[in-house]
């Protein structure tokens, strides 16, 4: 990690001190977390006051140890407890709420599905029992392609259930990404469906999936496919694929004890964007995992069994498993799960769906809430959504503008939100308010949770003063965080840790500053990450897709203002830089990435502004891209271009 970037050229705005609200006393009254001596009691208890979090859950052997830190940095969490995860979202709840909805869904064609506790624990069983018939056990890591409707979590659950880890690929990502991420997570089956609605169109996902099993290496045991679509889509299956309506009916009404796992073993791999353009396996574990989802989901979120809650995104990325199935499901609480886009049939389609529902906590990203400001104060006002109580933001940094209006027009005007800071690797939220303690202040996340050690620190690992920039770390091991990556301990150790003089730091790669009460401003990361309309990707990743594009030679991303996509591309000289050749970039990037990652913005260049040493200097490109001032650029190889893409970016 280089320490471009965490020179707080995005802090702009956001410094000068920002006034602090209270939480507000009626919240207060009921709070989850009342006391503020919980900040205290953590630190003075640590790391057994994580034995909190591990008590939200039922376990098969309660564990006798919180931590074992015996070889860092492969810390254990809980490590002689033994649990079950889908257990612990289902049949734990069986005997008080068995008829309560666990999921209400709404289909992108307006069509809707309900499950109370006791059904998803009948899907869950039937289709567990299913996976098992097709051989796979305890250990197999199953790949999970599936737009957002009610059988992800439920495969999710039905993985859990018999101990196969999951590996859920966002349904929106290529054949190739599948097949890289079949491979690399070594799993030998596959949950896909025959397609999903986008807006009108039936898309053909099915085809996605057979293209990726041509391009694996792997050789499949089984697949299952979930009809989605009807009669809208056929997709003859081959003898190694399999029905799931079909697997599921034969299979309903039997019941498969859960298996009781190690809290140390594997619950899910989730592959993310790292400092490479591969890439990596997330592997976390289940007991830690799911005690630190369930402490933050009660406790930040403020969520509780009476609530309808709704996490906004997609469960093919770590905010929808932590937030859109473990965490809720874990609480016993009703979950809203929407397939559609909130725009469609028109823009008032989440305070619709708010509204009818009921919904008391919602959590979504800065980038939807751009979105709903864009559109205009109009729509959420013409709803009624007094049944908000809380609202939680992630992924990306809100401006105090955005979160302003956030809580002005979506939590009428009182309701506290909950900026919340954590990463694919934390698994769970590690900074943030908590709701009835902790005073706001808009476009700063707040302080480190309790019992959580995060710090801004130099390059030596000391802390920065307040309102210097530095690297957010956080200093001591959390029940959340991952216990390794796919890819082995070594890479594990290389992306992430530092061994400091006073022990082990984890390196989150954000950049970031403290203020005077030690809240924490994210200044967005420092390394060749960028986050993308709140999906992570790696800035090589996405060029050298673009740099196969035929006639072009060079390629930088970066990301603008509205966590979109900026691509300076350079050309050979006898290509002309045309329309076409713009559609053709882009198209590429949306066939082969995914179509979240199409840019927004291309600009062709003569040249890519270069240090003497070569190295393109990406931030320039940022900073030109966010239409930010930027520094002297004499240094460079090649400073006149700098004035030829700055007049090309103000153009367009
Ligand atoms: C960014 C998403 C500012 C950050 C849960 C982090 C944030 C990356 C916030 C992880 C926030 C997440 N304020 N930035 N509240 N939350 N980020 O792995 O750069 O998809 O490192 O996990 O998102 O993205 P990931």
């Amino acid at each position: 990690m280089d320490d471009a970037g965490a020179d707080g050229r995005h802090a702009g705005g956001a410094s000068g001190d920002e006034e602090a609200i209270d939480p507000p006393e009626a919240f207060r009254e009921s709070a989850a977390v009342a006391d503020p001596d919980v900040y205290d009691s953590f630190a003075a208890d640590w790391p057994d006051a994580w034995r909190a979090a591990a008590d939200l859950l039922e376990w098969d052997r309660y564990p006798e140890t919180v931590l074992d830190d015996d070889d860092p940095p492969f810390y254990e969490w809980f490590p002689d407890g033994r649990l079950n995860a889908a257990a612990n979202c289902l049949d734990r709840h069986l005997a008080d709420r068995r008829n309560q909805l666990a999921i209400r869904w709404f289909g992108k064609r307006g069509e809707r599905r309900s499950y109370t506790y006791a059904d998803l624990h009948r899907e869950v069983n039937a289709a567990a029992a299913g996976l098992r018939e097709l051989g796979v056990g305890e250990g197999d890591v199953v790949t999970i392609y599936l737009p957002m409707i009610p059988e992800l979590p439920v495969a999710m659950l039905a993985c859990a259930r018999i101990g196969a880890p999951h590996n859920v690929v966002f349904a929106g990502l290529s054949a190739e990404a599948l097949a890289t991420r079949i491979d690399a997570a070594d799993s030998a089956y596959l949950i896909t469906c025959d397609g999903y609605y986008r807006r009108e169109d039936a898309f053909n996902q099915k085809s996605r999936a057979d293209n990726a099993r041509i391009r694996a290496d792997a050789d499949l045991e089984a697949t299952v496919v979930v009809d989605r679509l009807g009669d809208a889509l056929e997709t003859p299956l081959a003898a190694d694929e399999h029905d799931y309506g079909s697997l599921v009916d034969a299979h309903e009404g039997e019941t498969v004890e859960p298996v009781a796992r190690d809290a140390t073993d594997l619950l899910f791999v989730m592959y993310t964007s790292g400092t490479t353009g591969r890439p990596k396996g997330v592997e976390h574990a289940t007991g830690g995992y799911l005690a630190h989802v369930a402490w933050t989901t009660r406790n930040v979120l403020d969520v509780r069994p009476d609530d309808t809650y709704w996490c906004a995104a997609d469960i093919g990325w770590i905010t929808g498993h932590s937030y859109g199935v473990y965490g809720p499901l874990a609480t016993g609480t009703t979950t809203v799960l929407y397939e559609g886009s909130p725009d469609y049939p028109d823009r008032d389609r989440v305070w619709d769906l708010i509204e009818r529902n009921a919904v008391s906590v919602f959590y979504t990203s800065p980038t939807a809430i751009r979105s709903f400001m864009k559109w205009g104060a109009e729509y959420p006002a013409a709803h009624d959504l007094s049944s908000i109580r809380l609202l939680g933001t992630v992924g990306e940094s809100i401006t105090p503008k955005a979160w302003r209006w956030y809580r002005e027009h979506v939590g009428g005007g009182d309701a506290p939100v909950v900026d919340t800071w954590w990463q694919t690797e934390t698994g769970a939220i590690a900074l943030a308010t908590l709701p009835g303690v902790t005073p706001m202040k808009p476009g700063k996340v707040g302080p480190p949770l309790p019992g959580i050690d995060a710090r801004v620190v130099d390059r030596d690992g000391d802390p920065v003063e307040p309102g210097e920039t530095g690297y957010l770390a956080i200093a001591s091991p959390w029940p959340g965080m991952l216990r390794g990556l796919r890819e082995g301990e070594e890479r594990y150790r290389r992306e992430y840790w530092v061994e400091g003089e006073d022990g082990w730091r984890y390196r989150t790669g954000d950049g970031a500053s403290v203020d005077e009460d030690g809240y924490v401003t994210i200044l967005g990361r420092v390394d060749d990450v960028i986050n993308v309309r709140a999906h992570r990707f790696n800035t090589a990743e996405l060029e050298s897709v673009i740099v196969a594009v035929d006639g072009v030679t060079e390629a930088a991303v970066v990301g603008d203002d509205d966590g979109g996509v900026v691509a300076y591309v350079t050309t050979r000289g006898d290509v002309d830089p045309d329309p076409d050749l713009r559609e053709a970039i882009a198209a590429e990037v949306a066939g082969v990435v995914a179509e979240v990652a199409r840019p927004d913005r291309i600009v062709f260049t003569p040249e890519l502004p270069k240090t003497r040493s070569g190295k393109i200097m990406r931030r320039l490109l940022e900073d030109i891209a966010r239409g930010e001032e930027f520094g002297d650029v004499s240094a460079l190889r090649n400073p006149e271009v700098v004035g030829e893409i700055e007049s090309t970016v103000r153009r367009e």
